[in-house]
């Protein structure tokens, strides 16, 4: 069991922020497949000064997804925890602060990665954002701006730094921020912290595409737990599979083309929910390659679901590939 502040995980995982994924349709997913704690997407702090933006349904937790976390972007410490007490009032269980980020327009503006290079403006965002919330609090961030020396020195010292103020949950995803999701994560950099720093709750984040593989680095790594992100894009069943491991279990079956088509079905229909029809295709076809993977004719049946132009097409090729009737 771990605890972050209140709330307690039975596993030592949780669905990473997955910007442009991870809206409420993909966290009640997660959640139905027994994932403890899910995330929205990175938002920027400066949504949550407009009132009207902050109550719109898209940036609203549902009520039968709980716990669920809030992930903030910015720049400026005071305005962040601000941000952060205003989600944290709309009912979101948990703030994370990214200083993870690595998207050119994010760096620029001085927000996300870009503030690894700045770590009092971090401390100094952890320590306000904490005096704002009563909810816990977590950070992202990576092993480093870039891979020189100095960076990953500067790291560490953040971290002892966080250690040492005390947070929730570090989450390390084993890359810098100049690698972006290139090369391989190290996840011998993220278990150095947490061996540093046994008392601190590290999750590590990189390449955890399969169930084998997060066993492997709970098991090998010695970190708290771990965030998945990429594996579980259109593959809610990453969970209950980890989760059956972690127990002892055997895997469970692969779900047939049956619950995958209806799984789909249903993902597609909560998206419709909170987007307009136009962008509802869209957003859904990222799905499609994560929920294809396990289909037999893999190639074939994605490329057919993606072509679909309208709503009723992309509905019936589901129907069709998947044999839901
Ligand atoms: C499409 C995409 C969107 C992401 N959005 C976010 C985000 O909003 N916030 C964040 O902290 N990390 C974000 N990440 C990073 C993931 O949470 C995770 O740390 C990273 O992908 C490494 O894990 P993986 O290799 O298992 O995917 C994103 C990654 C991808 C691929």
């Amino acid at each position: 069991m771990i605890k972050l502040g209140g709330i307690e995980l039975d596993v030592p995982f949780y669905q990473a922020p997955l910007s442009g994924y991870s809206e409420a349709p993909m966290r009640m997913l997660a959640r139905r497949y027994g994932c403890p704690l899910t995330f929205t997407g990175v938002l920027l702090d400066k949504i949550a000064l407009h009132p009207k933006a902050i109550r719109s349904l898209k940036f609203q937790p549902g009520d039968d997804e709980h716990p669920v976390g809030v992930q903030l972007l910015g720049e400026d410490p005071a305005t962040m925890a601000a941000a952060a007490a205003a989600f944290e009032k709309v009912g979101y269980d948990i703030v994370d602060l990214n200083f993870a980020c690595p998207v050119p327009k994010v760096v620029r503006r001085m927000r996300g990665g870009y503030l690894l290079t700045r770590p009092q403006v971090i401390i100094e965002t952890l320590r306000r954002t904490r005096e704002a919330l009563t909810c816990p609090l977590s950070m992202k961030v990576r092993i480093g701006f870039d891979g020189k020396a100095e960076s990953r020195d500067e790291f560490r010292g953040l971290c002892e730094q966080i250690a040492a103020e005390g947070v929730d949950m570090l989450t390390i995803h084993g890359r810098t921020v100049s690698e972006k999701y290139r090369g391989k994560a190290d996840w011998e950099a993220i278990a150095e912290i947490k061996r540093a720093h046994p008392h601190l709750t590290v999750f590590g984040s990189g390449d955890l595409m399969d169930p084998e593989t997060i066993v492997e680095r709970l098991e090998t790594t010695g970190v708290s737990g771990v965030a998945v992100a990429r594996g579980a894009i259109g593959n809610p069943w990453i969970f209950a599979e980890t989760r059956a491991l972690l127990e002892g279990r055997p895997k469970p079956a692969q779900p047939t083309l049956y619950e995958q088509g209806l799984v789909m079905l249903e993902h597609f229909e909560m998206i419709g929910q909170l987007r307009p029809e136009r962008q509802a295709a869209p957003f859904f076809r990222k799905f499609v390659t994560g929920y294809c993977k396990r289909h037999p004719q893999r190639k074939k049946a994605q490329m057919a679901i993606i072509a679909a132009k309208t709503r009723q097409q992309l509905v019936a090729e589901i129907t069709e590939w998947f044999q839901v009737r």
